[in-house]
């Protein structure tokens, strides 16, 4: 296995270090894991004027998954568009073609009441979001600011291929078929004709999944579901923009967003494994960062990139009995409670292990 691991910047390197003891746990175990490390983001734009330096995105290319932190920084913003961070992990994915997704908002027993939402309303919740990562309105064109100031206009373009909704459903019905059976498609079909055709397809390909109960539902109606009664979804699948914004949404139904791993993966199955979560310049270098959206990212990994489920169940099970202690970093503590550190979550794990 060869495991390319890209921190990047804030609290990446934070949380990549927690991730990387567990990793170590692994190999002191027999598993045979190659890392190898490089710049991406902030990071290897100060160091090599590019987000994505092309020695980056080849070790992305040729190692089997990727373990990425978290990418940008106020420093950054205001450089052009295409020197932004941001731009490394829209590259990753793009280069790549790791367009699906997989976001899973699970609510741990340990935290059903560090969510702002009564515990009754979460609890049991088990959640997964599939989002598009390579169309939409992320990549469309024409996409510009463009006239003289006071007059400027902005443009950016909703675009999606039949081929690339085509095979994002596909995932979200076998996801579905692994699951409860039951896919809510997300859509704006009310306004949007990229969305109609959308729901057109999902109509469409519906038949070749008899044993799965296909739903539609409007984005907003969607966003405001989450919050009413999330448990009535199983699967959504959603674009890149919608999904990018709900996957947030439901993050904080479990807790925190510092718990929220991800997977994109092509169609092999190679991925690029990452919490859902920003690089949290605020508190970063501190020791404040929570690990867990990061070691559960490789649990993720060891779970669909390398077909290990034991692995992944070892490592989640750590987790699981580091959050039973009562361990705590800042954004899963309730008032009153002790609070530890990065590293100190960290080591709760392996020592779980
Ligand atoms: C995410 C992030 C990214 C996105 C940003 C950092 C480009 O919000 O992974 O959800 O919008 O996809
Ligand atoms: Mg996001």
């Amino acid at each position: 296995m060869k495991i390319a691991i890209m921190a990047g910047d804030g609290i990446g390197p934070e949380i990549m270090a927690e991730a990387l003891k567990v990793l170590d746990v692994l190999r002191r175990d027999g598993l045979k894991i190659e890392t190898e490390s490089a710049l991406i983001g902030g990071a290897a734009f100060d160091a090599h004027g590019h987000p994505l330096p092309t020695a980056t995105l080849k070790l992305a290319q040729d190692a089997d998954a990727v373990l990425f932190g978290s990418v940008g920084g106020p420093k950054y913003d205001t450089l052009p568009r295409e020197h932004r961070p941001e731009k490394a992990i829209l590259g990753l994915r793009k280069e790549c073609d790791f367009f699906a997704n997989l976001r899973p908002a699970i609510v741990f027993p340990e935290l059903a009441d560090a969510s702002s939402l009564r515990p009754e309303i979460v609890a049991g919740l088990d959640l997964m979001i599939i989002r598009e990562l390579t169309g939409d309105i992320y990549f469309g064109e024409p996409r510009s600011i463009s006239g003289e100031k006071g007059n400027r206009v902005g443009i950016n373009t909703m675009h999606y291929t039949e081929a690339q909704i085509r095979r994002i459903l596909h995932v979200g019905f076998q996801t579905a078929r692994q699951r409860n059976k039951r896919l809510c498609s997300i859509d704006k079909m009310n306004v949007l004709e990229a969305m109609q055709l959308w729901r057109d397809i999902a109509i469409e390909i519906a038949p070749e999944y008899p044993d799965v109960e296909l739903t539609h539902m409007l984005v907003d109606n969607a966003a405001m579901q989450l919050v009413r009664n999330p448990k009535q979804f199983d699967v959504m699948v959603a674009g890149n923009m919608f999904g990018d914004i709900l996957s947030d949404e439901a993050s904080m139904l479990t807790g925190s967003i510092g718990m929220l791993p991800s997977a994109s993966l092509d169609a092999n199955a190679k991925g690029l494994y990452e919490p859902i979560h920003g690089s949290a310049p605020d508190i970063a270098g501190r020791g404040l960062a929570n690990p867990l959206a990061q070691i559960l990212s490789l649990a993720m990994m060891m779970r669909y990139t390398f077909n290990l489920a034991d692995v992944a169940m070892r490592i989640e099970v750590a987790v699981r009995k580091a959050l039973a202690s009562g361990m705590r970093t800042g954004d899963i503590a309730k008032r009153g409670e002790v609070m530890c550190s990065t590293s100190e979550m960290g080591a709760a794990v392996v020592t779980g292990m």
